[in-house]
């Protein structure tokens, strides 16, 4: 048994993000744990003990993440980790236990993680919430469909221009668009802004697009020149894009796409819905990949359900079955935007992994009915759950956290 507590000081902290780190990375520092638990307080990385040693780690952010017609606190799950010397002992299991229980206590509703496989997390009541991808464009097929007339101005800034400059801009997409968590100056310096050493020879580069003076888009990328045969075999990352309007975002991206040299641009976690796909002549050319996005769970079935909008007025009796969390188990009858405890015949029936997937409103009830994932037990109820889960535009959640 594993005895499973939060971290009380930076040592605990440190071995137990380095849980994670057994997998990818060095010991922390005493500078890293510092840096980090300026984002991740000590007291929300819970440790795994076995014999007094710390053999696992599981960490959640305090956010603010952004859901249909509003926001909810949400626990940000992250460096979740297993030393490889305990694994499939149990220790995250009982990791996630006292997590989940952590999370309900302090009065979050939905908890959301990214998932370095997709085969961990169900088990514990997570759901696959939304889609992303990448894309790979060639700079001879980078043209757009129509002609754009540009009307802003692009200019390069510094990291402390851009921590006060950047925020307005992903602040406009949290309101837009479900899945985007709030950041906090700390998160912008640390987390998005800052140059890792081993960048400083060729450091990624911020740039603005202003209107009229006003900031309405940003781009962080990085060029990664190479030449062969005397051509350039280069490529652009583009780290974020993120424009408060459609215009604003299409300029943008005509110009991270006009930069000079590279031969490739590469960007990553574009939701299925990204205007890019419509601006583009040959979307093909963007060769998409699609992968898992961001995993979320309903932690208090009842607040996450009313937190959130909905496009349509019907009523929907759920039977929520919740092995982990046994607070929800039970039926919810939805209506008029809030949730409740009913005696009333279920209507659909499911596991919270098959809500949480839905919740955001990129996955149908009617996809995870014909994935044999869900019940139906009155006519009609799948139609009337789409009707009102359903929500554009599409969850994005730009960054891995
Ligand atoms: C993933 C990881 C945390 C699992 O830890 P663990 O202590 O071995 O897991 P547990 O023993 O508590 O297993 C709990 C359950 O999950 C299953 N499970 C654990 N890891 C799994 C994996 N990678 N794939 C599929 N199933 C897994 C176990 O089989 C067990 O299933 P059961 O309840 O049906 O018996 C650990 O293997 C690890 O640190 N991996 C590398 C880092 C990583 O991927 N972290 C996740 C970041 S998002």
């Amino acid at each position: 048994m594993f005895d499973v507590r939060p971290t009380g000081s930076g040592e605990e902290f440190g071995d137990a993000v380095y849980a994670i780190g057994q997998y990818f990375g060095a010991p922390l520092t005493e500078e890293r744990i510092e840096r980090f638990s300026r984002v991740l307080p000590f007291e929300r990385m819970h440790a795994a003990f076995d014999d007094g040693q710390i053999v696992g780690g599981a960490g959640a952010f305090p956010f603010e993440l952004s859901v249909p017609g509003g926001e909810l606190r949400c626990g940000g799950v992250t460096v979740v980790g297993v030393y490889p010397t305990h694994r499939r002992r149990g220790a995250l299991r009982a990791m996630m236990d006292t997590q989940l229980r952590d999370i309900h206590e302090r009065g979050e509703p939905i908890a959301a993680l990214w998932a370095s496989e997709e085969t961990i997390y169900g088990r514990f009541g997570y759901g696959l919430a939304s889609w992303c991808g990448e894309v790979t464009v060639a700079r001879e097929w980078s043209a757009f469909a129509l002609p754009l007339e540009r009307r802003g101005r692009t200019r390069f800034v510094t990291a402390e221009e851009a921590a006060s400059l950047f925020p307005p801009v992903w602040d406009a997409l949290r309101r837009e668009r479900p899945g985007v968590f709030q950041r906090t100056p700390d998160w912008w310096a640390l987390r998005r802004l800052r140059i890792p050493d081993e960048e400083q020879a060729n450091p990624r580069r911020f740039v603005v697009l202003e209107h009229d003076g006003v900031v309405s888009a940003y781009a962080v990328y990085r060029q990664h020149p190479a030449w062969g045969d005397g051509v350039s075999h280069g490529k652009l990352e583009v780290f974020e894009a993120v424009g408060a309007t459609a215009q604003a975002t299409a300029e943008i991206w005509r110009f991270l796409l006009d930069v000079d040299w590279y031969a490739t641009l590469e960007a990553s976690l574009l939701p299925l819905d990204h205007p890019l796909f419509m601006l583009m002549s040959n979307p093909r050319r963007l060769r998409f990949r699609v992968g898992d996005g961001l995993w979320l769970r309903l932690v208090d079935v009842g607040a996450a359900l009313s937190g959130r909008a909905y496009a349509g007025d019907g009523a929907i009796v759920l039977e929520v079955h919740d092995a982990v969390c046994p607070w929800n188990e039970g039926r919810w009858r939805l209506e008029g935007g809030v949730a409740s405890r009913t005696d009333e015949p279920a209507q659909i029936a499911l596991d919270v992994d098959a809500l949480g997937a839905a919740y955001l409103g990129a996955v149908s009830f009617a996809q995870l009915r014909d994935s044999l994932r869900l019940e139906e037990l009155a006519d009609g109820a799948i139609r009337r759950a789409d009707a009102l889960f359903e929500w554009r535009p599409l969850p994005w959640c730009p960054e891995i956290f």
